[in-house]
């Protein structure tokens, strides 16, 4: 590594505006998380750079072997060597594996000038190569330190690959099932989305960011992408003041008072204006209102999309709006490595705001100890011994099971008995091992998860017999392509329907592929895909005992099974153990209690619906068959499955709902809950509010807190919560938060449908 040397008197000039930085930061509230000795250091290094070096550290690029985004139209791998050795690339996203990492690390640190090391990115979504449920599955768990374990493992997995930084947690709030990335989310609810947030991020960069076993997080989309119009990704996003600041914004505020290090800027526009250009975001809420420490990357080729937008008239001015908005960080759009050189010379963009960006950046390479040892994540043994290690693969198998919903059990069809019975397993997806990976799995093989049909095969005491009854998709399913759903092949149903005719209880595992959901993989039509629906009842009526395990990465609409069918299991894409885990929940050697993240609809034209709805002026029915009052004529405003709901093997009671005046501005709710089955269970006991009446209408529910108990047969337990100003207050159209006092109620029980309800004043 080079040495740094800086004459006394700059060292003065700069520790004064750093101090007096977090003063402001200090005095306004914020807390500072800054390190006096690394601001120290950022201030030598940047005294010695060039203004191309400082946009170096602000230019990031795709490795030169993986594409997770469209190719840019401009610059080869040549260009990106050139540039590497100039010392024109600060950071650099899709180089994994500790040799490649190395290699690219070693141009740096070696042939550049200063030698200032890369920060490595990727898409560490759900893990790396072994992978945990997909995000919105996980949510479904409400389990915040199995959460948190599995962000952890998942950091553990990707440093040891020499990654130092990932592009999660994704914390966009998503009303909306037809926009395929709800997956990547914690779904519609801002308070567990929030609580899910700071859980990830704690998993991925621990205690301690300059661990070889940490990671960088990054709170994305910043701000509004999952409220895209009609569901289509990357679509306007038009959201009025009380939904930014009460719904999309509070993950986001949580993240970052968790110490998340970096954020990534969102494709959308919102309000108008693209939010890579959107300084309101970036410079007076993130950076200012919020006293954001690290750095901002903008989306995948988001700074020339402006032009798109019809935002920017040309790369050059792209460049200026971004840099100026905020966005410190260029992914793939060689805007600020082409333009900002030139823009700052123009005066078109302050030098002060480029020493901004390229400040944040370092300092967070300084923080993850790259200056230190640039090849900390590189080492050849680790990556060997951790890779898919045993812990890795026993946590991720732990999270699966945690994250399955009993959406529906008649007659306790479920468990299936362990020995004696006659088992017809039939779906594409039943022995699929790929599609289980959901899709964000750049590192992961296919092939490599266990399918359903192979953990079923652990039991064998039963007779199984699988059938596909027909492919789901046709040809190859890769990440950047779109899926061919088969729509017409039925051939080989009548074996399905033979294997059917003859068993016990037959398990049907359907839905989506992996990569119908993620990234640009919006639907209009949300029932399972292809031939499926004809497959289910084509089996229905020749064995009416059947099982329907979901695997998909949304809500789906399926009121014909829910009609008809008496056990259904939401299994989503659970990652590598997928199968082990579905089949411990089939026979019962793990009594399931995950609950919704998200609402299912009865059809897709209620989206969005989402249980924290306002109450309208005309919410009830004035008089029957009247029709003035905020409903559908052709469905009911009610959801098929609601956000809360989860089943288990056992069942619990709700009773003693207790209101306690602790001050003017805080209550004690407690409830007993009760184990009134036959098995030991876990419950996410819920608990909602609603303010009666405020200046800003207030939802009909809003979840305030939850906790999972864990009880025996006939065993019971009291349960607390306490509501502060936290709690029962809400930020009005000013951007304050305020309690205002008044009638409020307070709802408990296992789901948003909840059971006992009561009233307070404040
Ligand atoms: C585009 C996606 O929107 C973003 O979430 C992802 O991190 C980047 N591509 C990098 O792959």
């Amino acid at each position: 590594m080079k040495k740094y040397k800086l004459n006394s008197l700059l060292i003065v000039v700069l520790l004064m505006a750093t101090v007096s930085c977090k003063d402001k930061m200090e005095a306004s509230g914020e807390t500072s998380n800054l390190n006096d000795a690394i601001e120290k250091k950022v201030s030598e290094l940047l005294s010695k750079m060039t203004l191309e070096e400082k946009i170096g550290q602000m230019n990031q690029y795709n490795g030169f072997w993986d594409v997770t985004g469209p190719t840019p139209s401009t610059g080869d791998a040549s260009k990106k060597y050139e540039h590497l050795k100039k010392g024109y690339v600060g950071s650099m996203l899709n180089v994994t594996g500790v040799d490649e990492v190395r290699a690219v690390q070693k141009i740096a640190v070696e042939e550049t000038r200063l030698g200032i090391p890369l920060i490595i990115g990727f898409d560490v979504i759900h893990g790396y190569e072994t992978l945990s449920p997909i995000p919105l599955a996980e949510a479904a768990s409400w389990d915040l330190e199995a959460i948190k374990k599995s962000a952890q493992v998942a950091a553990k997995e990707a440093s040891a690959a020499g990654i130092n930084w990932t592009f999660a947690p994704m914390v966009d709030i998503s009303r909306d099932a037809r926009w395929g990335r709800v997956m990547e989310g914690a779904g519609e609810d801002t308070y567990l989305g929030s609580k899910i947030a700071i859980a990830r991020v704690k998993g991925f960069q621990g205690d301690d960011l300059a661990s070889p076993e940490t990671i960088a997080a990054c709170a994305k989309h910043w701000a509004g992408y999952g409220f895209a119009e009609s569901g289509r990704d990357y679509n306007t996003v038009d959201v009025g003041t009380s939904t930014l600041n009460n719904i999309i914004f509070p993950p986001f505020k949580a993240a970052t008072d968790a110490g998340v290090r970096t954020f990534m800027n969102s494709f959308n526009e919102l309000n108008g204006i693209p939010a890579t250009g959107n300084a309101f975001l970036q410079r007076d809420i993130l950076k200012g209102k919020w006293g954001f420490t690290g750095f901002v990357v903008s989306d995948w080729g988001s700074i020339n999309e402006m032009i798109a937008h019809g935002h920017a008239k040309n790369k050059k001015h792209a460049a200026e709006l971004a840099s100026n908005a905020g966005s410190d960080m260029d992914m793939e759009s060689y805007a600020y490595v082409e333009e900002l050189a030139n823009l700052v010379r123009e005066g078109l963009v302050k030098e002060t705001l480029i020493d901004d960006a390229a400040r944040r950046i370092l300092r967070i390479k300084f923080e993850l100890g790259l200056f230190d040892d640039p090849y900390k994540y590189c080492n050849k043994e680790t990556e060997k011994r951790v890779i898919g290690s045993q812990e890795i693969q026993d946590a991720v198998l732990d999270m699966a099971k945690k994250s399955i919903v009993l959406l529906k059990n008649e007659n306790a069809l479920l468990p299936l008995k362990k020995e004696g019975q006659k088992i017809a397993l039939i779906g594409a997806l039943a022995a699929d091992k790929t599609s289980p990976l959901g899709s964000w799995r750049l590192a992961a093989k296919d092939s490599t998860a266990v399918s359903v049909l192979e953990g079923m095969q652990d039991y064998k005491s039963n007779t199984l017999t699988y059938a596909k009854g027909a492919d789901l998709t046709l040809g190859q399913t890769v990440f950047p392509l779109e899926l061919i759903i088969n729509t017409t092949d039925k051939s080989e149903f009548p074996e399905a329907i033979q294997t059917a005719k003859t068993a016990d209880v037959v398990v049907m595992v359907l839905g989506e592929h992996g990569f119908h959901s993620g990234e640009a993989r919006s639907r209009t039509d949300l029932g399972l895909p292809g031939v499926q629906q004809e497959l289910l009842e084509a089996i229905y009526k020749v064995n009416k005992n059947i099982v329907l395990v979901l695997n998909n990465g949304r809500p789906l609409t399926i009121p014909w099974a829910d009609a008809h069918i008496p056990a259904i299991v939401e299994a989503w894409q659970l990652g590598t153990k997928s199968g082990n885990a579905i089949a411990q929940v089939l026979y019962g050697d793990y009594n399931p209690s995950g609950k919704l993240p998200m609402t299912f609809p009865r059809s897709v034209g209620q989206i969005p619906i989402y249980y924290n709805y306002k109450n309208t002026g005309r919410p009830v029915i004035p008089a029957p068959n009247e029709v003035f009052w905020s409903h559908y004529t052709d469905e009911s405003n009610t959801p098929l499955y609601p956000f809360g709901h989860g089943l288990s093997y056992t069942t619990f009671s709700y009773n003693n709902l207790l209101v306690e005046k602790i001050s003017g501005e805080e209550v004690k709710v407690s409830v007993k809950v009760k184990n009134t089955g036959n098995v030991a269970g876990k419950e996410v006991v819920q608990l909602y509010i609603r303010d009666i009446f405020g200046s800003i209408t207030r939802p009909v529910k809003e979840l305030k807190g939850f906790e999972m108990v864990s009880l025996g047969p006939n065993k019971d337990v009291k349960v607390s919560f306490r509501l502060t100003k936290n709690e029962l207050g809400f930020f009005n159209n000013e951007g304050d938060f305020v309690l205002e006092p008044g009638d409020f109620k307070v709802f408990v029980g296992g789901s948003s449908e909840t059971v006992l309800e009561a009233d307070f004043k404040i």
